[in-house]
């Protein structure tokens, strides 16, 4: 099989681009909004750094390991492990909502150069007609996010992702410093800060600790083998503890530095900070546009900047399959790419339906919408459930002496990380499962 190679930068640049997404500028603030700030802010912070982290390492060596699929990683370390490489395939089912949200952010895009508007009913009636009546604009945003995102997949690691993330990722950071300099200068970043750093313990459910340990798999790209296929592309060479670091360092500073900005701009013009999905498509919009002038370039450049987080994480979750199906199967990567491209834009039709207003009720069950149950299956139940499986076959299944390439990497930090990925990551997760299932109570 002959493997295409990252460069070292633009492997750390990629990996960044998959964990830097609309996790962290779309979700990380709205569910922060929803749980209450401060208290939900540290929990995220204190699974990224026991948990979060040391899975990052776990999932970078399992692909510097097996260097191929996900598959085809899991069968190297034992033959009848190959099925948890179908992990590979929660990108998918990820992928029917994500691209629809994308679509979602250029359809914003393309009607905030029309205008903004100008009250929070006005913004609502948009985002509402948008969702609940226009099946047929979101289909063909949702497409148009699916083309994208296809043609840098079938460019392979090179030529497509490598190239897209050395370009977005650098403009993306610059674009949200610029952003964060600018809410520095106004009164409420003082109150914004309190609201994401300050906790209020009285806030938290169990619900919220769910929400915040899958949300800190979903953020950092666990759990569905992005991770082990983009080190699977990677040189020997390159020092992989320090590069999951790096990365956990960048996607934790975005989700911040976002948070901070959004939370700055409702303060300051008056908006209430807890509502959910809708948050940077209801209240944000409203904001630009109270802000005359500067507003609307802010908007753009905002938009343009979701757009952008959203484009390098969608190629990280459909590659593992793809990969899977060439390795497999021997298909051409350009047939491979439309093929898995197909099967998440034809099911993601379906979550756009399920918040419509004439099939909503058709396309939910248990009273949620297909789109809710994609979104809640994948980061509270999938993600969370293969990164256990990751740490298990990390931390018991491959030999101690396979780790040497780790251990030198991180010294004395290892038999740290040894602990953690054996008995700490494993053991937290079961527990928030077994909660979930409602066999424990926390
Ligand atoms: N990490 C991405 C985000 O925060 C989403 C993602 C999840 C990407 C899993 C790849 C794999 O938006």
């Amino acid at each position: 099989m002959n493997r295409e190679l990252f460069s070292k930068w633009g492997f750390i640049l990629a990996t960044i681009g998959s964990a830097v997404g609309l996790g962290n500028i779309w979700k990380f603030p709205y569910i922060t909004g929803e749980y209450g700030g401060g208290a939900f802010v540290l929990i995220y912070l204190i699974t990224i750094l026991f948990v979060g982290i040391s899975i990052l390492i776990a999932e970078m060596f399992l692909g510097n390991f097996g260097k191929s699929d996900p598959v085809t990683t899991f069968e190297k370390v034992n033959p009848s492990m190959r099925w948890f490489g179908l992990m590979a395939f929660n990108g998918l089912i990820i992928m029917t909502f994500y691209s629809v949200v994308i679509g979602w952010i250029f359809y914003y895009i393309y009607s905030s150069i029309n205008g903004l508007p100008t009250s929070v009913s006005e913004a609502e009636k948009e985002f509402k007609t948008l969702i609940g009546d226009s099946v047929a604009i979101q289909i063909a945003f949702h497409t148009l996010a699916t083309l994208i995102v296809l043609h840098f997949v079938n460019g392979g690691i090179k030529e497509g992702i490598e190239k897209l993330n050395r370009i977005l990722m650098p403009a993306l950071m610059v674009i949200l410093f610029g952003i964060l300099l600018y809410s520095f200068t106004l009164p409420s970043f003082g109150k914004a800060f309190e609201f994401l750093f300050y906790p209020h313990w009285e806030k938290l459910s169990s619900e919220a600790f769910i929400r915040a340990v899958g949300h800190s798999f979903f953020t950092l790209s666990l759990g569905m083998g992005a991770i082990i296929t983009y080190s699977a592309s990677v040189s020997d060479r390159v020092n992989i503890s320090k590069t999951a670091l790096i990365v956990a360092f960048f996607d934790t500073l975005i989700a911040l530095v976002a948070g901070l900005i959004i939370f700055t701009l409702l303060f300051q013009f008056g908006e209430e900070p807890s509502k959910g999905p809708g948050l940077v498509f209801i209240s944000m919009p409203v904001i630009f546009s109270q802000m005359g002038g500067v507003g609307y370039f802010l908007s753009l450049l905002f938009l343009i900047a979701l757009a952008m987080a959203g484009l390098t994480s969608a190629v990280s979750l459909v590659e593992p399959a793809v990969l899977y199906v060439i390795n497999r199967f021997g298909l051409t990567r350009f047939k491979a790419t439309i093929l898995m491209g197909s099967i998440y834009w034809f099911i993601g039709i379906f979550a756009i339906l399920s918040y419509s207003n004439s099939y909503g009720e058709f396309w939910s069950f248990f009273g949620k919408p297909l789109f809710d149950i994609f979104e809640t299956t994948t980061d509270s139940l999938l993600l969370p459930l293969s990164g256990v499986i990751i740490a298990v076959v990390v931390g018991y299944i491959i030999k101690r002496e396979n780790l040497n390439k780790i251990s030198s990497e991180m010294g004395g930090v290892f038999s740290i990380w040894y602990i953690s990925i054996r008995f700490i990551a494993p053991i937290a997760v079961i527990f928030l499962m077994l909660n979930l299932f409602g066999i424990i109570e926390l």
